[in-house]
């Protein structure tokens, strides 16, 4: 079957037509943005500095933006807000003011599990324990605050914490953009990884395309919005 045949005979996650953002009025952002979201599939998202990528990750997350079109979301991401904040999760490129300063690696990621799984304080620890190693970090951080983590640690404390609420849908804004190559291939692969064992379905946003050629089974580009 070709590719766009395949996709058709499924049923998107998101399903997105006509989007259209303004900030200031009469200067739309984005205008007749319509794209799908595949369970399963990373999907890949490009376009200029300014075009408003962003903006679609923060509408996709439920951010209070005015817009108008439709996005349909599959029956499981729920009807209430805490069951859709556990259904899709957004991970952007400041890993460094996304974590709060003043916690531990551990406080960081207790508290989704906190708000959104229940299981027991003693779990905690071991829940903690497996996050980190989920995203291939040493328990040895786990006392530490972001000041005192490099720039790809902290990218990955970031995404083990989405991971925390066992997401379905992983958007990922430039989270490869600040850190070097080296580090990159490092976070690539681990996102790699975690699409193909926890089947995670990603929009993945970068400037970088040897980044996005990496991860995505398609890749869509915006143009002046
Ligand atoms: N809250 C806001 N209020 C007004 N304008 C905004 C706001 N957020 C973003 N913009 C504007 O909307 C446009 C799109 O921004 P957005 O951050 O979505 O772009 P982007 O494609 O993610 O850019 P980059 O690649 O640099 O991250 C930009 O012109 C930006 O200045
Ligand atoms: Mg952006």
């Amino acid at each position: 079957m070709e590719p766009d045949n395949l996709y058709a005979a499924r049923t998107p996650l998101i399903s997105v037509r006509d989007l259209r953002v303004c900030y200031a009025i009469g200067n739309p952002i984005l205008k007749n943005v319509s794209f799908d979201l595949f369970a399963g599939e990373c999907l890949g998202l490009v376009g200029e500095s300014g075009s408003g990528k962003s903006t679609i990750a923060r509408v996709l997350v439920g951010a209070p933006i005015s817009r108008t079109g439709t996005i349909n979301y599959a029956p499981d991401a729920g009807t209430r807000r805490l069951e859709f904040c556990r259904w899709i999760q957004l991970i952007t490129q400041s890993s460094h003011t996304a974590l709060n300063p003043r916690w531990t690696v551990f406080e960081t990621l207790r508290e989704p599990l906190q708000i959104h799984r229940r299981i027991s304080r003693v779990e905690f620890r071991r829940e903690v324990e497996n996050l980190l190693e989920s995203v291939r970090l040493s328990r040895e951080i786990m006392d530490r605050k972001p000041t005192e983590l490099s720039g790809g640690q902290k990218q990955r404390v970031a995404i083990a914490r989405a991971l925390a609420v066992r997401p379905s849908v992983l958007i990922c804004d430039e989270i490869t953009s600040a850190l070097d190559p080296c580090m990159r291939r490092e976070i690539l692969e681990l996102l790699q990884n975690l699409r193909i064992f926890h089947g995670l379905t990603f929009l993945f946003i970068s400037h970088d395309l040897p980044a996005v050629k990496f991860l995505s089974d398609r890749i869509i580009r915006l143009e002046a919005g």
